[in-house]
């Protein structure tokens, strides 16, 4: 059997395979499925300090090979979460990754505060989610922001804390290393593309927020690429993600330079995505007599 398991910022994965945040909401619903311990770690659906609605629909369409969503973190907010999903994540042998969106860095940081106490096992910042006004992609796009934000939450957790990038940038190497001079323990990248589509007959844009962001396979060789460049300047454990679909796409990402790899928008199509990517993957280390560490990083760029 191959040897699997994987480390991210200190914390240690039975196997490579995270679910993304946003596409499996808590859990509940694909816990129906199958055994939630097949996976190497759960990442929530974002939270903020209070409890969000989210953006009027329609805010999700399909686009060739991926979707566009403006959900905009609808969620309970961060307290009911401790309250009422935690438990039932921690029934099951997965980590628990929260992942969290403040409006400033102060709420970054309380959230935070909440969450290591609650004894969740890392927590991810978004600093890049492009469907809220306040917050989000503002912090993700400019290097001095995404660092004060990293450092405060930095200041508040006990818990690891793992900072997400957004691709919507010129230069991902200086938001990346700014996050890393600020102290963060681990990058996870992407999140979605800011895209828009329009109805030819009502000349009205498909989704209610005009603008949403791009998931799935159509944003896969961004991700990779991004990853890589990522890889190749800091030292900090990475989770990839963007439009993984296969083990072969997990491989490949982390032939790039992910530690570990996230499922997203996969999960819409087929509820079992996670578990065959992290089966397909299994099969492939064990073709080519590796164990999930020694992939990391190999790629022979020309
Ligand atoms: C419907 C939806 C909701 C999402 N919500 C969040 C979120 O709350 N926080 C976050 O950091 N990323 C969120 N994302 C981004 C995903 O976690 C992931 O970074 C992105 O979709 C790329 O991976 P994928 O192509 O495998 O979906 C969301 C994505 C989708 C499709």
């Amino acid at each position: 059997m191959t040897d699997l398991h994987v480390e991210l910022a200190g914390v240690t994965l039975k196997n490579p395979i995270v679910v993304a945040s946003g596409t499996y909401g808590f859990g509940r619903e694909y816990g129906q499925f199958y055994d939630l311990s097949k996976l190497g770690a759960i990442c929530v659906k974002g939270l903020t300090l209070q409890r969000r609605e989210g953006n009027p629909p329609p805010r999700i369409a399909e686009t060739p090979a991926g979707i566009l969503n403006s959900v905009g973190l609808q969620n309970p907010g961060v307290d009911e979460f401790i309250a009422k999903e935690l438990p039932f994540l921690r029934q099951y042998d997965v980590k628990v990754i929260v992942n969290i969106s403040g409006n400033t860095p102060e709420e970054y940081g309380q959230m935070c505060e909440k969450l290591s106490e609650a004894g969740v096992d890392l927590i991810e910042v978004n600093i890049s989610c492009p469907n809220v006004k306040a917050g989000g992609l503002a912090y993700g796009t400019r290097p001095e922001l995404a660092a004060e934000v990293t450092a405060v939450a930095k200041a508040h957790a006990t818990a690891p804390v793992m900072v997400k990038l957004s691709p919507n940038v010129t230069d991902i190497v200086t938001i990346a290393k700014a996050v890393e001079d600020a102290g963060a323990d681990a990058l996870s990248l992407i999140n979605t593309l800011l895209g828009m589509r329009i109805d030819l007959r009502t000349r009205r844009p498909v989704l209610k927020n005009n603008m949403g962001g791009l998931s799935g396979p159509a944003v896969f060789p961004v991700a990779v690429r991004m990853v890589y460049q990522v890889r190749q300047a800091t030292r900090l454990p990475i989770l990839g993600m963007g439009g993984v679909a296969s083990g072969r796409d997990a491989a490949e990402l982390m032939m790039a330079g992910a530690d570990a790899v996230a499922v997203g928008t996969a999960c819409f199509a087929d509820a079992y995505a996670p578990v065959r990517t992290r089966d397909e993957l299994a099969r492939y280390l064990e073709e080519n007599d590796l164990n999930a560490r020694e992939l990391t990083n190999t790629v022979r760029p020309w």
